[in-house]
Protein backbone atom coordinates (compact mmCIF):
# COMPACT_ATOMS: atom_id res chain seq x y z
CA UNK A 1 0.00 0.00 0.00
CA UNK A 2 1.39 3.57 -0.53
CA UNK A 3 2.26 5.90 2.37
CA UNK A 4 -0.62 8.03 3.66
CA UNK A 5 1.15 11.16 4.55
CA UNK A 6 -0.43 12.60 7.48
CA UNK A 7 2.05 15.21 8.50
CA UNK A 8 -0.44 17.90 7.54
CA UNK A 9 -3.84 16.13 8.44
CA UNK A 10 -5.21 17.71 11.53
CA UNK A 11 -5.76 15.53 14.41
CA UNK A 12 -9.40 15.39 15.13
CA UNK A 13 -12.85 13.41 15.08
CA UNK A 14 -13.19 13.14 11.04
CA UNK A 15 -15.23 11.01 9.33
CA UNK A 16 -14.46 8.73 6.35
CA UNK A 17 -15.86 6.70 3.56
CA UNK A 18 -14.54 3.36 3.07
CA UNK A 19 -15.28 1.95 -0.68
CA UNK A 20 -14.78 -1.45 -0.84
CA UNK A 21 -14.55 -2.03 -4.34
CA UNK A 22 -14.03 1.45 -5.24
CA UNK A 23 -12.12 0.49 -8.65
CA UNK A 24 -15.52 -0.71 -9.94
CA UNK A 25 -17.77 1.80 -11.92
CA UNK A 26 -20.17 2.81 -9.09
CA UNK A 27 -17.79 4.63 -7.28
CA UNK A 28 -16.79 6.62 -10.37
CA UNK A 29 -20.48 7.24 -11.67
CA UNK A 30 -22.46 7.36 -8.28
CA UNK A 31 -20.42 7.75 -5.47
CA UNK A 32 -17.73 10.34 -5.99
CA UNK A 33 -20.48 12.72 -7.99
CA UNK A 34 -22.32 12.52 -5.19
CA UNK A 35 -20.17 13.52 -2.86
CA UNK A 36 -18.90 16.13 -4.66
CA UNK A 37 -22.45 17.51 -4.78
CA UNK A 38 -22.54 17.83 -1.48
CA UNK A 39 -19.11 19.25 -0.29
CA UNK A 40 -20.42 21.99 -3.07
CA UNK A 41 -23.19 22.57 -0.38
CA UNK A 42 -20.94 21.88 2.67
CA UNK A 43 -23.15 19.00 3.60
CA UNK A 44 -20.47 16.84 4.38
CA UNK A 45 -18.65 16.66 7.88
CA UNK A 46 -14.95 17.74 7.88
CA UNK A 47 -12.73 16.65 7.79
CA UNK A 48 -13.71 14.21 5.56
CA UNK A 49 -11.86 11.68 3.89
CA UNK A 50 -12.37 8.74 1.54
CA UNK A 51 -10.57 5.40 1.35
CA UNK A 52 -11.09 3.87 -1.74
CA UNK A 53 -9.74 -0.70 -0.87
CA UNK A 54 -9.44 -3.00 -3.68
CA UNK A 55 -7.25 -4.91 -5.41
CA UNK A 56 -5.99 -3.61 -8.61
CA UNK A 57 -2.27 -2.15 -8.25
CA UNK A 58 -3.18 1.77 -7.76
CA UNK A 59 -1.43 4.70 -6.36
CA UNK A 60 -3.04 7.40 -4.13
CA UNK A 61 -2.67 9.49 -7.24
CA UNK A 62 -4.51 7.14 -9.79
CA UNK A 63 -7.40 6.83 -7.39
CA UNK A 64 -7.89 10.49 -7.30
CA UNK A 65 -7.80 10.98 -10.71
CA UNK A 66 -10.23 8.17 -11.51
CA UNK A 67 -12.31 9.63 -9.19
CA UNK A 68 -11.74 12.95 -10.46
CA UNK A 69 -12.62 12.02 -14.16
CA UNK A 70 -16.04 10.53 -12.52
CA UNK A 71 -17.39 13.48 -11.37
CA UNK A 72 -16.03 15.42 -14.79
CA UNK A 73 -18.05 12.92 -16.72
CA UNK A 74 -21.19 12.12 -14.41
CA UNK A 75 -21.29 15.51 -12.15
CA UNK A 76 -24.84 16.59 -12.20
CA UNK A 77 -24.47 20.23 -12.35
CA UNK A 78 -21.62 21.22 -14.75
CA UNK A 79 -19.29 23.07 -15.07
CA UNK A 80 -17.68 21.61 -12.13
CA UNK A 81 -15.53 23.66 -9.76
CA UNK A 82 -12.45 22.50 -9.63
CA UNK A 83 -11.55 23.27 -6.47
CA UNK A 84 -14.19 22.44 -4.44
CA UNK A 85 -12.91 18.62 -5.90
CA UNK A 86 -9.58 19.04 -5.24
CA UNK A 87 -10.45 19.72 -1.88
CA UNK A 88 -12.13 16.65 -1.63
CA UNK A 89 -9.58 14.38 -3.15
CA UNK A 90 -6.92 15.80 -1.09
CA UNK A 91 -8.20 13.42 1.06
CA UNK A 92 -8.54 10.42 -1.00
CA UNK A 93 -6.28 7.72 -0.11
CA UNK A 94 -5.87 4.32 -1.88
CA UNK A 95 -5.61 0.89 0.25
CA UNK A 96 -4.42 -2.10 -2.04
CA UNK A 97 -5.77 -5.27 -0.81
CA UNK A 98 -7.75 -8.01 -1.93
CA UNK A 99 -10.89 -8.54 0.21
CA UNK A 100 -9.70 -12.18 1.76
CA UNK A 101 -6.19 -10.37 2.83
CA UNK A 102 -6.36 -9.58 6.43
CA UNK A 103 -3.04 -7.78 5.98
CA UNK A 104 -4.71 -4.94 3.93
CA UNK A 105 -7.83 -4.67 6.63
CA UNK A 106 -4.72 -3.74 9.20
CA UNK A 107 -3.61 -1.20 6.67
CA UNK A 108 -6.41 0.27 6.33
CA UNK A 109 -7.14 0.47 10.40
CA UNK A 110 -3.82 2.01 10.67
CA UNK A 111 -4.15 4.49 7.64
CA UNK A 112 -7.76 5.26 9.83
CA UNK A 113 -5.79 5.52 12.78
CA UNK A 114 -3.17 7.89 11.52
CA UNK A 115 -5.42 9.98 9.98
CA UNK A 116 -7.19 10.31 13.00
CA UNK A 117 -10.80 9.32 11.98
CA UNK A 118 -12.99 8.24 14.33
CA UNK A 119 -16.49 7.74 12.24
CA UNK A 120 -16.31 5.07 9.42
CA UNK A 121 -19.02 4.42 6.76
CA UNK A 122 -18.31 1.43 5.07
CA UNK A 123 -20.02 1.35 1.22
CA UNK A 124 -19.94 -2.24 0.17
CA UNK A 125 -19.35 -1.08 -4.05
CA UNK A 126 -18.08 -4.42 -4.28
CA UNK A 127 -20.01 -7.83 -6.42
CA UNK A 128 -22.65 -9.80 -3.74
CA UNK A 129 -19.99 -12.77 -3.29
CA UNK A 130 -17.89 -10.69 -1.41
CA UNK A 131 -19.76 -9.16 1.12
CA UNK A 132 -19.82 -12.10 3.85
CA UNK A 133 -15.76 -11.88 3.50
CA UNK A 134 -15.55 -8.25 3.89
CA UNK A 135 -17.83 -8.18 6.77
CA UNK A 136 -16.22 -10.85 8.74
CA UNK A 137 -12.65 -9.42 7.88
CA UNK A 138 -14.05 -6.26 9.28
CA UNK A 139 -14.92 -7.83 12.33
CA UNK A 140 -11.60 -9.79 12.79
CA UNK A 141 -9.76 -6.58 12.22
CA UNK A 142 -11.67 -4.55 14.83
CA UNK A 143 -12.53 -2.22 12.83
CA UNK A 144 -16.82 -2.50 13.27
CA UNK A 145 -16.90 -0.43 16.52
CA UNK A 146 -15.07 2.34 18.04
CA UNK A 147 -16.04 3.58 21.57
CA UNK A 148 -15.72 7.17 20.85
CA UNK A 149 -16.97 7.02 17.38
CA UNK A 150 -19.61 5.21 14.83
CA UNK A 151 -19.30 2.31 12.64
CA UNK A 152 -21.74 1.97 9.84
CA UNK A 153 -21.83 -0.40 6.31
CA UNK A 154 -23.78 0.30 3.47
CA UNK A 155 -24.72 -2.79 1.62
CA UNK A 156 -26.06 -2.62 -2.28
CA UNK A 157 -28.46 -5.01 -3.71
CA UNK A 158 -28.69 -8.02 -4.82
CA UNK A 159 -29.46 -8.71 -1.04
CA UNK A 160 -29.26 -11.78 -1.25
CA UNK A 161 -31.07 -14.28 -4.05
CA UNK A 162 -33.59 -15.68 -1.83
CA UNK A 163 -35.04 -15.81 1.13
CA UNK A 164 -32.51 -18.12 2.66
CA UNK A 165 -29.49 -16.17 1.17
CA UNK A 166 -30.63 -13.11 2.41
CA UNK A 167 -31.54 -14.36 5.79
CA UNK A 168 -27.85 -15.90 6.02
CA UNK A 169 -26.47 -12.52 4.72
CA UNK A 170 -28.17 -10.80 7.47
CA UNK A 171 -27.27 -13.32 10.01
CA UNK A 172 -23.11 -12.59 8.95
CA UNK A 173 -23.45 -8.92 8.61
CA UNK A 174 -25.63 -9.05 12.77
CA UNK A 175 -22.79 -10.95 14.10
CA UNK A 176 -20.32 -8.11 13.26
CA UNK A 177 -23.08 -5.06 12.93
CA UNK A 178 -26.19 -3.87 14.98
CA UNK A 179 -28.89 -3.75 13.00
CA UNK A 180 -28.99 0.13 13.77
CA UNK A 181 -25.60 0.11 11.67
CA UNK A 182 -26.64 -1.33 8.87
CA UNK A 183 -27.97 0.76 5.75
CA UNK A 184 -29.61 -1.69 2.86
CA UNK A 185 -29.34 0.53 -0.24
CA UNK A 186 -32.43 0.54 -2.34
CA UNK A 187 -31.45 3.43 -4.59
CA UNK A 188 -35.02 4.13 -5.59
CA UNK A 189 -36.07 5.51 -2.29
CA UNK A 190 -33.40 8.21 -2.76
CA UNK A 191 -35.34 9.29 -6.00
CA UNK A 192 -37.11 12.87 -4.99
CA UNK A 193 -40.41 11.86 -6.37
CA UNK A 194 -40.22 8.60 -4.48
CA UNK A 195 -40.12 10.65 -1.49
CA UNK A 196 -42.03 12.80 -2.65
CA UNK A 197 -45.16 10.13 -2.64
CA UNK A 198 -45.12 10.25 1.00
CA UNK A 199 -44.75 14.31 0.68
CA UNK A 200 -48.32 14.22 -1.45
CA UNK A 201 -50.15 11.77 0.69
CA UNK A 202 -49.42 12.99 3.88
CA UNK A 203 -48.41 16.48 3.36
CA UNK A 204 -52.04 17.37 1.38
CA UNK A 205 -55.40 17.16 2.87
CA UNK A 206 -57.61 16.36 -0.28
CA UNK A 207 -55.89 12.81 -1.35
CA UNK A 208 -56.17 10.73 1.61
CA UNK A 209 -59.80 10.25 2.31
CA UNK A 210 -60.05 8.89 -1.85
CA UNK A 211 -56.89 6.44 -1.27
CA UNK A 212 -58.58 3.17 -0.48
CA UNK A 213 -60.79 0.61 -2.06
CA UNK A 214 -63.68 2.89 -2.34
CA UNK A 215 -62.52 5.45 -4.77
CA UNK A 216 -59.72 3.37 -6.19
CA UNK A 217 -60.76 0.97 -8.82
CA UNK A 218 -56.51 -0.06 -9.59
CA UNK A 219 -52.95 0.63 -9.37
CA UNK A 220 -50.01 0.66 -12.38
CA UNK A 221 -46.76 0.60 -11.10
CA UNK A 222 -44.46 0.62 -14.36
CA UNK A 223 -40.82 0.99 -14.27
CA UNK A 224 -39.51 0.66 -18.13
CA UNK A 225 -36.49 0.91 -19.92
CA UNK A 226 -34.85 1.20 -23.00
CA UNK A 227 -31.50 -0.10 -22.13
CA UNK A 228 -30.76 -3.78 -22.81
CA UNK A 229 -28.51 -5.72 -20.41
CA UNK A 230 -25.44 -4.26 -21.57
CA UNK A 231 -22.29 -5.53 -19.64
CA UNK A 232 -24.26 -6.99 -16.50
CA UNK A 233 -25.07 -10.37 -18.30
CA UNK A 234 -22.89 -12.10 -15.78
CA UNK A 235 -25.00 -10.63 -12.97
CA UNK A 236 -27.95 -10.34 -14.93
CA UNK A 237 -28.73 -13.38 -16.35
CA UNK A 238 -28.34 -14.99 -13.10
CA UNK A 239 -31.11 -12.58 -11.29
CA UNK A 240 -34.08 -11.33 -14.29
CA UNK A 241 -36.10 -8.62 -13.93
CA UNK A 242 -37.51 -10.38 -10.86
CA UNK A 243 -34.30 -10.06 -8.47
CA UNK A 244 -33.25 -7.19 -10.54
CA UNK A 245 -36.12 -4.57 -9.33
CA UNK A 246 -39.41 -6.30 -8.43
CA UNK A 247 -38.31 -7.38 -4.96
CA UNK A 248 -36.76 -4.33 -4.25
CA UNK A 249 -37.65 -1.33 -6.36
CA UNK A 250 -41.26 -2.05 -7.64
CA UNK A 251 -42.17 -3.38 -3.90
CA UNK A 252 -40.85 -0.23 -2.58
CA UNK A 253 -42.94 1.98 -4.87
CA UNK A 254 -45.60 -0.31 -4.11
CA UNK A 255 -45.22 -0.25 -0.30
CA UNK A 256 -44.93 4.01 -0.38
CA UNK A 257 -48.26 3.97 -2.26
CA UNK A 258 -50.02 1.44 0.19
CA UNK A 259 -49.02 2.31 3.71
CA UNK A 260 -50.63 3.79 6.18
CA UNK A 261 -49.68 7.39 7.43
CA UNK A 262 -46.69 6.94 10.49
CA UNK A 263 -47.51 8.05 14.01
CA UNK A 264 -44.00 10.05 13.82
CA UNK A 265 -41.95 10.41 10.68
CA UNK A 266 -38.54 8.44 12.02
CA UNK A 267 -37.04 5.95 10.68
CA UNK A 268 -38.52 3.37 12.83
CA UNK A 269 -42.24 4.61 12.44
CA UNK A 270 -41.64 4.50 8.41
CA UNK A 271 -40.53 1.29 8.04
CA UNK A 272 -42.55 -0.60 10.50
CA UNK A 273 -45.96 1.26 8.25
CA UNK A 274 -44.13 -0.44 4.95
CA UNK A 275 -43.20 -4.15 6.62
CA UNK A 276 -47.30 -4.00 7.47
CA UNK A 277 -47.98 -3.61 3.68
CA UNK A 278 -45.63 -5.98 2.32
CA UNK A 279 -47.15 -8.66 5.32
CA UNK A 280 -50.91 -7.67 4.03
CA UNK A 281 -49.70 -8.67 0.34
CA UNK A 282 -51.14 -12.27 -0.04
CA UNK A 283 -48.25 -14.64 -1.08
CA UNK A 284 -48.51 -16.02 -4.81
CA UNK A 285 -47.10 -19.68 -5.39
CA UNK A 286 -47.65 -22.74 -7.54
CA UNK A 287 -50.56 -21.94 -10.28
CA UNK A 288 -51.40 -18.69 -8.51
CA UNK A 289 -48.30 -17.35 -8.88
CA UNK A 290 -47.99 -18.57 -12.52
CA UNK A 291 -51.86 -17.25 -12.94
CA UNK A 292 -51.28 -13.62 -11.61
CA UNK A 293 -47.80 -12.86 -13.04
CA UNK A 294 -46.40 -12.73 -16.68
CA UNK A 295 -42.74 -12.99 -17.68
CA UNK A 296 -40.81 -12.11 -21.33
CA UNK A 297 -37.99 -12.04 -22.88
CA UNK A 298 -36.69 -9.17 -25.19
CA UNK A 299 -35.81 -10.36 -28.78
CA UNK A 300 -34.17 -8.09 -31.54
CA UNK A 301 -36.02 -4.86 -32.55
CA UNK A 302 -35.89 -1.34 -33.50
CA UNK A 303 -35.10 1.25 -30.64
CA UNK A 304 -34.34 4.84 -31.08
CA UNK A 305 -34.45 4.10 -35.01
CA UNK A 306 -31.26 1.60 -34.39
CA UNK A 307 -31.58 -2.45 -34.27
CA UNK A 308 -30.88 -3.81 -31.28
CA UNK A 309 -30.03 -7.28 -30.60
CA UNK A 310 -31.81 -9.75 -28.57
CA UNK A 311 -30.90 -10.59 -24.96
CA UNK A 312 -29.59 -14.25 -26.08
CA UNK A 313 -27.32 -12.83 -28.50
CA UNK A 314 -26.02 -10.10 -25.57
CA UNK A 315 -22.65 -10.85 -24.72
CA UNK A 316 -22.40 -13.24 -21.49
CA UNK A 317 -25.97 -14.19 -21.99
CA UNK A 318 -26.25 -18.08 -22.08
CA UNK A 319 -27.47 -18.56 -25.83
CA UNK A 320 -30.72 -20.77 -24.67
CA UNK A 321 -31.19 -17.76 -21.68
CA UNK A 322 -34.43 -18.40 -20.01
CA UNK A 323 -34.33 -15.74 -17.70
CA UNK A 324 -37.31 -12.88 -18.13
CA UNK A 325 -36.24 -9.22 -19.14
CA UNK A 326 -39.83 -8.03 -18.35
CA UNK A 327 -42.34 -9.03 -15.55
CA UNK A 328 -45.89 -8.30 -14.74
CA UNK A 329 -47.41 -9.17 -11.59
CA UNK A 330 -50.64 -8.69 -9.91
CA UNK A 331 -50.83 -8.51 -6.25
CA UNK A 332 -53.47 -7.75 -3.52
CA UNK A 333 -52.80 -6.10 -0.28
CA UNK A 334 -55.26 -7.99 2.03
CA UNK A 335 -56.08 -5.12 4.44
CA UNK A 336 -59.16 -2.67 5.16
CA UNK A 337 -57.82 0.14 3.16
CA UNK A 338 -57.04 -2.03 -0.09
CA UNK A 339 -58.94 -5.57 -0.03
CA UNK A 340 -60.03 -6.33 -3.62
CA UNK A 341 -57.90 -3.15 -5.31
CA UNK A 342 -55.23 -4.85 -7.83
CA UNK A 343 -51.66 -3.33 -8.03
CA UNK A 344 -50.48 -4.47 -10.97
CA UNK A 345 -46.69 -3.85 -11.51
CA UNK A 346 -44.36 -4.40 -14.41
CA UNK A 347 -41.13 -3.78 -15.68
CA UNK A 348 -38.72 -4.84 -18.46
CA UNK A 349 -35.88 -3.76 -20.35
CA UNK A 350 -35.53 -2.69 -24.54
CA UNK A 351 -38.99 -0.85 -23.87
CA UNK A 352 -39.80 1.80 -26.23
CA UNK A 353 -39.39 4.62 -23.37
CA UNK A 354 -37.41 5.19 -20.16
CA UNK A 355 -40.12 5.79 -17.49
CA UNK A 356 -41.44 5.30 -14.41
CA UNK A 357 -44.62 5.79 -12.83
CA UNK A 358 -47.20 5.10 -10.07
CA UNK A 359 -50.89 5.53 -12.46
CA UNK A 360 -53.72 5.55 -9.89
CA UNK A 361 -56.97 4.88 -11.26
CA UNK A 362 -60.04 5.88 -9.90
CA UNK A 363 -63.49 4.28 -10.14
CA UNK A 364 -65.78 5.37 -12.71
CA UNK A 365 -68.64 7.73 -12.30
CA UNK A 366 -71.87 5.63 -11.02
CA UNK A 367 -74.08 7.36 -13.99
CA UNK A 368 -73.01 8.29 -17.58
CA UNK A 369 -75.40 11.40 -17.25
CA UNK A 370 -73.51 13.35 -20.44
CA UNK A 371 -74.14 9.80 -22.24
CA UNK A 372 -72.36 9.79 -25.71
CA UNK A 373 -70.58 12.45 -25.39
CA UNK A 374 -68.48 12.17 -22.16
CA UNK A 375 -65.42 11.28 -24.14
CA UNK A 376 -64.14 11.12 -20.48
CA UNK A 377 -65.71 8.14 -19.16
CA UNK A 378 -63.64 6.04 -21.71
CA UNK A 379 -60.35 7.89 -19.76
CA UNK A 380 -61.51 7.93 -16.22
CA UNK A 381 -59.73 9.76 -13.74
CA UNK A 382 -55.89 8.67 -13.31
CA UNK A 383 -53.20 10.26 -11.05
CA UNK A 384 -50.08 9.72 -11.83
CA UNK A 385 -47.07 10.30 -9.81
CA UNK A 386 -44.23 10.47 -12.51
CA UNK A 387 -40.95 9.07 -10.83
CA UNK A 388 -38.79 10.06 -13.93
CA UNK A 389 -38.07 11.48 -16.12
CA UNK A 390 -40.38 14.38 -16.80
CA UNK A 391 -40.88 14.11 -12.29
CA UNK A 392 -44.20 15.71 -12.13
CA UNK A 393 -47.91 14.48 -10.97
CA UNK A 394 -50.37 14.97 -13.66
CA UNK A 395 -54.66 14.64 -12.69
CA UNK A 396 -56.36 13.25 -15.80
CA UNK A 397 -59.91 14.52 -15.32
CA UNK A 398 -62.52 15.16 -17.69
CA UNK A 399 -63.48 18.79 -19.03
CA UNK A 400 -66.51 20.93 -21.12
CA UNK A 401 -65.17 21.52 -24.52
CA UNK A 402 -66.16 25.08 -25.14
CA UNK A 403 -69.11 24.81 -27.55
CA UNK A 404 -73.04 24.67 -27.74
CA UNK A 405 -72.82 21.10 -26.07
CA UNK A 406 -72.01 19.00 -23.06
CA UNK A 407 -69.28 17.58 -24.59
CA UNK A 408 -66.36 16.12 -22.44
CA UNK A 409 -62.92 15.13 -22.89
CA UNK A 410 -60.06 14.12 -20.97
CA UNK A 411 -57.68 16.72 -20.10
CA UNK A 412 -54.55 17.26 -17.56
CA UNK A 413 -53.64 18.85 -14.48
CA UNK A 414 -49.97 19.24 -13.99
CA UNK A 415 -47.28 19.54 -11.28
CA UNK A 416 -43.99 19.72 -12.96
CA UNK A 417 -40.63 19.35 -10.99
CA UNK A 418 -38.57 21.62 -13.43
CA UNK A 419 -41.21 24.33 -13.93
CA UNK A 420 -42.03 24.50 -9.84
CA UNK A 421 -38.62 24.10 -8.41
CA UNK A 422 -36.20 25.11 -11.61
CA UNK A 423 -33.45 22.42 -11.18
CA UNK A 424 -33.59 19.10 -11.96
CA UNK A 425 -33.93 16.84 -8.68
CA UNK A 426 -30.82 15.95 -7.03
CA UNK A 427 -29.69 12.42 -7.75
CA UNK A 428 -30.70 9.88 -5.86
CA UNK A 429 -27.22 8.96 -3.80
CA UNK A 430 -26.29 12.82 -3.06
CA UNK A 431 -29.52 12.23 -0.25
CA UNK A 432 -28.92 8.90 0.23
CA UNK A 433 -24.93 9.35 1.20
CA UNK A 434 -25.76 11.69 3.47
CA UNK A 435 -28.29 9.94 5.14
CA UNK A 436 -26.27 7.55 5.68
CA UNK A 437 -23.51 9.99 7.25
CA UNK A 438 -26.02 11.66 9.54
CA UNK A 439 -27.26 8.67 10.67
CA UNK A 440 -30.85 8.47 9.60
CA UNK A 441 -32.11 5.34 7.98
CA UNK A 442 -35.52 6.17 7.00
CA UNK A 443 -34.81 5.53 3.79
CA UNK A 444 -33.20 2.40 3.87
CA UNK A 445 -34.59 -1.27 3.97
CA UNK A 446 -34.79 -2.51 7.30
CA UNK A 447 -34.07 -7.07 7.68
CA UNK A 448 -37.81 -7.79 7.85
CA UNK A 449 -38.81 -5.68 5.15
CA UNK A 450 -36.32 -7.28 2.98
CA UNK A 451 -36.99 -10.73 4.66
CA UNK A 452 -40.72 -10.54 3.56
CA UNK A 453 -39.63 -8.82 0.12
CA UNK A 454 -38.16 -12.07 -0.36
CA UNK A 455 -40.80 -14.32 0.89
CA UNK A 456 -43.34 -12.70 -1.42
CA UNK A 457 -40.66 -13.16 -4.63
CA UNK A 458 -39.49 -16.28 -3.62
CA UNK A 459 -42.69 -17.87 -4.14
CA UNK A 460 -43.19 -16.35 -8.07
CA UNK A 461 -39.61 -17.38 -8.49
CA UNK A 462 -40.14 -21.23 -7.65
CA UNK A 463 -43.47 -21.34 -9.72
CA UNK A 464 -41.31 -20.48 -12.46
CA UNK A 465 -38.65 -22.90 -11.75
CA UNK A 466 -41.13 -25.19 -11.52
CA UNK A 467 -42.54 -24.76 -15.10
CA UNK A 468 -39.51 -25.29 -16.57
CA UNK A 469 -39.86 -23.56 -19.88
CA UNK A 470 -37.96 -23.85 -22.82
CA UNK A 471 -38.96 -21.10 -24.62
CA UNK A 472 -40.32 -17.76 -22.89
CA UNK A 473 -42.60 -15.52 -24.17
CA UNK A 474 -40.41 -12.79 -26.29
CA UNK A 475 -41.13 -9.19 -26.72
CA UNK A 476 -39.75 -7.41 -29.68
CA UNK A 477 -37.05 -4.50 -28.34
CA UNK A 478 -38.35 -1.57 -28.79
CA UNK A 479 -42.12 -2.29 -28.65
CA UNK A 480 -44.74 -2.07 -25.61
CA UNK A 481 -43.69 -5.34 -24.18
CA UNK A 482 -45.44 -8.85 -24.84
CA UNK A 483 -48.64 -9.43 -25.98
CA UNK A 484 -49.24 -11.83 -23.54
CA UNK A 485 -49.02 -9.10 -21.09
CA UNK A 486 -51.84 -7.20 -22.23
CA UNK A 487 -54.55 -10.69 -22.05
CA UNK A 488 -53.06 -10.47 -18.73
CA UNK A 489 -54.72 -7.33 -18.01
CA UNK A 490 -57.81 -7.94 -20.33
CA UNK A 491 -58.90 -10.77 -18.21
CA UNK A 492 -59.82 -8.10 -15.74
CA UNK A 493 -61.07 -5.96 -18.56
CA UNK A 494 -58.10 -3.45 -17.46
CA UNK A 495 -55.61 -1.98 -19.81
CA UNK A 496 -52.08 -0.89 -19.10
CA UNK A 497 -51.33 2.74 -19.68
CA UNK A 498 -48.93 2.91 -22.80
CA UNK A 499 -45.87 3.33 -22.06
C1 LIG B 1 -30.83 -1.09 -10.82
C2 LIG B 1 -30.97 -2.34 -11.66
O1 LIG B 1 -31.06 -1.39 -9.47
O2 LIG B 1 -31.76 -0.12 -11.26
C3 LIG B 1 -30.77 -2.02 -13.13
O3 LIG B 1 -30.00 -3.29 -11.25
C4 LIG B 1 -31.69 -0.90 -13.54
O4 LIG B 1 -30.98 -3.16 -13.95
C5 LIG B 1 -31.54 0.28 -12.59
O5 LIG B 1 -31.33 -0.51 -14.86
C6 LIG B 1 -32.53 1.37 -12.92
O6 LIG B 1 -32.28 2.48 -12.11
P1 LIG B 1 -32.74 3.92 -12.57
O7 LIG B 1 -32.39 4.80 -11.43
O8 LIG B 1 -31.99 4.23 -13.83
O9 LIG B 1 -34.21 3.84 -12.83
Amino acid sequence: MPEIDVNNEPCSEGVAIVIFGVTGDLARRKLMPALYENAKFNRLPQPFYILGFARRPWSHDKLRSVLREGVMEYGRVQPIDEDILNSLLERAYYVESTFQDTAGYEQLNQALKDLGVQNILFYLSTPPGMYSTIVENLGKSELDSCPSGWRRIVVEKPFGRDLESAKSLDKELHSVFDEAQIYRMDHYLGKETVQNILAFRFGNGIFEPLWNRKYIDHIQITMAETDGVGTRAGYYDKAGVVRDVFQNHLLQLLTLTAMEAPAVFNAKAVRDEKVKVLVSISEITGDAALRNTFRAQYVSGTLDGKRVASYRDEPDVAPASTTETYMAARLFVNNWRWAGVPFYLRSGKRLPNRVTEIAIQFTQIPLALFGQQNLASEAPNVLVIRIQPNEGITLFLGAKVPGGSMHIEPVEMRFSYAEAFGDAPPEAYERLLLDCLTGDATLFTRSDEVEEAWRLTQGIIEAWETQKLQNLPVYEAGTQGPHGADDFLQRDNRYWRKI
